[in-house]
């Protein structure tokens, strides 16, 4: 199957290592055009070189912290400078901390609230402008399997997440009408930096070894193992991609069947 995604202009958030980095490596070898973005400009820079050495796409880095308003509108803007419009948008960021309920002030909720859902806000609404221009905008949102299932120590990533969802669904509502399209991916545990970062913590909490929790999440799930980044960036490609074309307000679970639930 043909994704269609030759010459598309893509901004993806988040994306210097994990999950982001690995749905830009998808989009790039794919043929598409893309921006990425992350704070720290170095390692964002040596990511965009990976990803130009590895698929030979053009590839564009911006640095800035999505979780701040000013930010998030710079970094879109500069995107669409860069690629001369937009076609796609993926919106992700780090998650926020782990830790019990009652660790947290109101302070660490707001930051939690900008880092985790009002940013997929101002990052759409910012680019809405390019993605009616591009006619067939496509966003996808990358969220967290917690939005169904809230997992154990990450109260703040649960609660922002089940919010996130409900946008994107929103959206897909009010804006299908134009021809827009808005889904989200759901992953469940999936190898990356701050996947070790929370077992970590967990395995502290416990008084075991990381490599124990690790190896007991990977049995947690129907596939007996964690996902790799790119099974989820293919996941986010193909639903961002001219080939979803009928999909919209799309809320996938990709987490090999760790979530027990019907639906
Ligand atoms: N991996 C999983 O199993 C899993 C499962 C469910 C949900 N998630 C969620 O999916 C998202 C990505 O996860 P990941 O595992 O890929 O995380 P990760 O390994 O920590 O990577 C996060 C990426 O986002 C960038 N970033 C962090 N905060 C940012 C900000 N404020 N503005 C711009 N860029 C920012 C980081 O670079 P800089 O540090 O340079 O900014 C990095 O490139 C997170 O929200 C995570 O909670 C992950």
């Amino acid at each position: 199957m043909d994704l269609q995604l030759g010459n598309r202009r893509i901004l993806v958030t988040g994306a210097s290592r994990g999950l982001g980095y690995a749905t830009a490596q998808v989009l790039a070898a794919e043929g598409a055009r893309v921006v990425i973005n992350a704070r720290h400009p170095d390692t964002l820079a040596e990511a965009a070189a990976r990803l130009r050495a590895a698929t030979g796409a053009e590839v564009h880095a911006v640095a800035g912290d999505v979780s701040q308003a000013d930010d998030a509108a710079r970094v879109v803007q500069a995107a669409v400078a860069h690629l001369g419009g937009l076609d796609g948008l993926v919106t992700n960021a780090g998650g926020p901390p782990p830790g019990p309920f009652e660790a947290f002030d109101d302070a660490a909720w707001y930051a939690a609230f900008d880092l985790a859902f009002l940013f997929h806000v101002r990052l759409i609404r910012a680019a809405l402008p390019a993605l009616r221009d591009a006619r067939g905008g496509s966003v996808v949102a990358i969220t967290s399997i917690s939005a169904k299932q809230p997992i154990p120590n990450l109260v703040l990533s649960n609660t922002m997440r089940a919010a996130a969802v409900a946008l994107i669904k929103s959206l897909a509502l009010e804006l299908g009408g134009e021809g827009l399209r808005f889904n989200a991916v759901l992953p469940g545990w999936t190898r990356t930096e701050r996947v070790t970062e929370l077992l970590a913590y967990r395995a502290q909490q416990k008084g075991t070894r990381v490599e124990d929790e690790m190896a007991a999440q990977a049995r947690a799930s129907a596939l007996g193992r964690m996902g790799e980044p790119e099974e989820l960036g293919r996941a986010v490609a193909f639903l961002l991609s001219p080939a979803a074309s009928y999909l919209t307000g799309v809320l996938l679970p990709v987490e090999g069947g760790s979530y027990k639930g019907l639906c």
